[in-house]
């Protein structure tokens, strides 16, 4: 079997995950943050090591500044909904994935105005497009770091540096598919709100992830998705205004977080500049490979430096769902096919409706098992 779906989850996880869990259920167990023995306590210092480890790789300006929430999609609405009001603006890419459109489709109902800014058909952003694109009212800047169809890595760090200069909106970034895979520094690169996962390229389980919350969110404004039981402020029945307790009511999934801690320090033991060099190479073979086969079409940048180690194809006469069906059944090759939960990035490089066929490599992946799908995406498409 041949694991081409790493853009969904990452598969196999690093030596360390799975044995970080065990130990928190085996040895530790108790709730984070609520009681006084040794145990809760054990705890909380595991809760407290994963917020380091991740701000940490992303240099976020505090630990206490990751809210962990459940994956990408809940820091990027936590963002979203906690941030924008009626009569606001938002101005984003038509790369974006349904974790961001979804979201502000149904603010645009409730009053929020969005923009959406055209990419190339590689899915490009010009920089120059989102600065040209803001208002007076403009609240917020959300785009993709990179596309979970194409891999094209989008210009955050200058668009963000640029909002920085003029003092200008909030810019929140999507790093469902970058965080871990390519680096990545908050303040560097002028990012205010970085939503992440666990389960992609940080090696760690489902069910972790978040946002992180940069020194120019207003806290005051900030309005939490959930309230409830944060074991800080007991006394009080209104959320505490401090974080990360604000955004993280109710027991949180210890037990991930002690795996997603062991994730996130492998990626930062091999180093994500080492791994990055790694799957450029390999994404770069896949891409070659591919433009080589008659029939097969390859959308994004030809050039791996560009995108992440995501590549999406199409064989002519073939649906995509055929060609997925027939790369598991005939080959044990696994990988995703169709709309990617992204149609706004479909219609961009103009594969809308049907889709691609999906092949995503990480960090396990070998040049053998690239070199297995090309000769199975060549004989498929032989007929
Ligand atoms: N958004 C994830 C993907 O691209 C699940 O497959």
């Amino acid at each position: 079997m041949i694991y081409l779906d790493n853009a969904a989850t990452s598969w196999p996880k690093p030596p360390g995950v799975l044995e970080a869990m065990a130990r928190f259920l085996t040895e530790v167990g108790a709730n984070p943050g609520r009681s006084g023995h040794r145990l809760s306590v054990e705890a909380g210092r595991i809760v407290y090591a994963a917020r380091e480890a991740v701000a940490e790789l992303f240099h976020a300006p505090d630990p206490l500044r990751v809210v962990f929430g459940l994956n990408a999609t809940e820091g990027l609405n936590l963002a979203l909904r906690g941030l924008l009001r009626p009569g606001d603006h938002v101005v984003t890419s038509s790369m974006e994935h349904n974790s961001v459109m979804r979201p502000l489709r149904a603010l645009e109902r409730e009053g929020v105005e969005v923009t959406v800014v055209s990419c190339s058909g590689e899915g490009m952003l010009d920089p120059g497009a989102v600065l040209a694109a803001l208002r007076s009212n403009t609240r917020m800047v959300v785009l993709n770091h990179a596309s979970n169809v194409t891999g094209t890595i989008l210009p955050v760090g200058e668009v963000g540096r640029a909002l920085r200069r003029m003092n200008g909106p909030l810019l929140l970034v999507d790093a469902a598919q970058s965080g871990g895979a390519i680096p990545i520094d908050m303040q560097a690169d002028g990012i205010d709100l970085l939503a992440f996962t666990g389960h992609k390229s940080l090696y760690g389980p489902m069910g972790t992830g978040g946002l992180i919350i940069g020194e120019r969110v207003p806290l005051r404004e900030f309005r939490p998705l959930i309230r409830g039981g944060t074991g800080s402020r007991s006394e009080q029945e209104e959320q505490p205004d401090f974080l990360p307790d604000m955004g993280e009511s109710g027991t949180p999934n210890a037990v991930g977080l002690a795996g997603l801690e062991a994730g996130v320090r492998w990626v930062l033991e091999r180093g994500v500049e080492a791994i990055r060099a790694r799957e450029v190479e390999l994404t770069q073979h896949l891409l070659d490979g591919l433009r080589e086969i008659p029939g097969v079409t390859v959308y994004g940048p030809a050039d791996a430096r560009r995108r992440t180690a995501v590549v999406s194809f199409n064989i002519a006469g073939m649906e995509p769902s055929e060609v997925g069906m027939r790369l598991d059944e005939e080959y044990g090759i696994l990988c995703r096919v169709g709309l990617h939960c992204a149609p706004a990035a479909h219609r961009t490089i103009g594969t809308f409706p049907t889709g691609t066929v999906r092949f995503s490599l990480g960090a396990f992946t070998t040049r053998e098992e690239v070199e297995a799908a090309l000769r199975a995406v060549a004989q498929l498409a032989r007929g």
